[in-house]
């Protein structure tokens, strides 16, 4: 039987998911492109902000399923549980949690869904910040794809500038996912190729 642990059902995401493919993504083309060249050669970061309901989980699962899983070095993590995870395993090993940041950023790719949905209290901030700084110093060697609802000036209002400066790098491939909510709209496929 094929390992499936690395893939968007190994990794606990919803069904609607499991079968989700780069050939079936509905994206611009020149984003299609763009992601596609990323993934030949992937490194530091692909960022994802925009719009809710954009697609930007279902590329997520796209690309673990077509690609990342077959590496098997690959985690997928919503961001709170990613938070959730370092402070319990700081908690149980009253370690420190730089190192159990390490621990997890020394996977090559790493998928981070969701940034932004957390209560960012000051500790979710630094963790989230140390993991970022982590990743981005990593950047040549490591891939780290993210999405998020927020805009630049949301992130660096929310954490700080290094947050930003790191996150929209130009080292980094930024996508912008402007378009409207696929979940609200039934005919989204129809309009969104719409010829004017
Ligand atoms: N080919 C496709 N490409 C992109 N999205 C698709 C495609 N087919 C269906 N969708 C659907 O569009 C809907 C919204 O996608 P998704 O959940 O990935 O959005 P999102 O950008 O992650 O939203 P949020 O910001 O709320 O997390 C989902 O129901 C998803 O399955
Ligand atoms: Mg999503």
């Amino acid at each position: 039987m094929e390992d499936d642990r690395f893939s968007a059902k190994g990794f606990g995401m919803g069904s609607s998911f499991w079968n989700a493919s780069l050939s079936q993504l509905k994206f611009p083309q020149a984003y299609m492109d763009a992601i596609l060249a990323w993934i030949k050669n992937p490194k530091h970061f692909l960022v994802l902000y925009g719009g809710v309901g954009a697609g930007k989980t279902y590329l997520c699962a796209a690309l673990l399923n077509d690609y990342l899983a077959k590496t098997k070095d690959v985690r997928y993590f919503r961001c709170n549980d990613l938070v959730n995870k370092i402070k319990n395993q700081f908690e149980c090993s009253r370690g420190n949690y730089e190192s159990e940041i390490g621990r997890i950023c020394e996977s090559k790719f790493i998928v981070l869904d969701d940034l932004g949905v957390t209560q960012n209290t000051e500790w979710q901030r630094e963790i989230l910040l140390t993991f970022i700084d982590k990743r981005n110093a990593d950047g040549p060697t490591k891939a780290t794809v993210v999405t998020t609802n927020l805009k630049p000036s949301e992130i660096e209002a929310i954490y700080d500038k290094r947050f930003r400066s790191r996150l929209f790098s130009s080292d980094n491939l930024i996508l912008h996912c402007d378009w409207e909510d696929r979940r609200l709209n039934l005919d989204w496929e129809k309009d969104f190729y719409k010829q004017d």
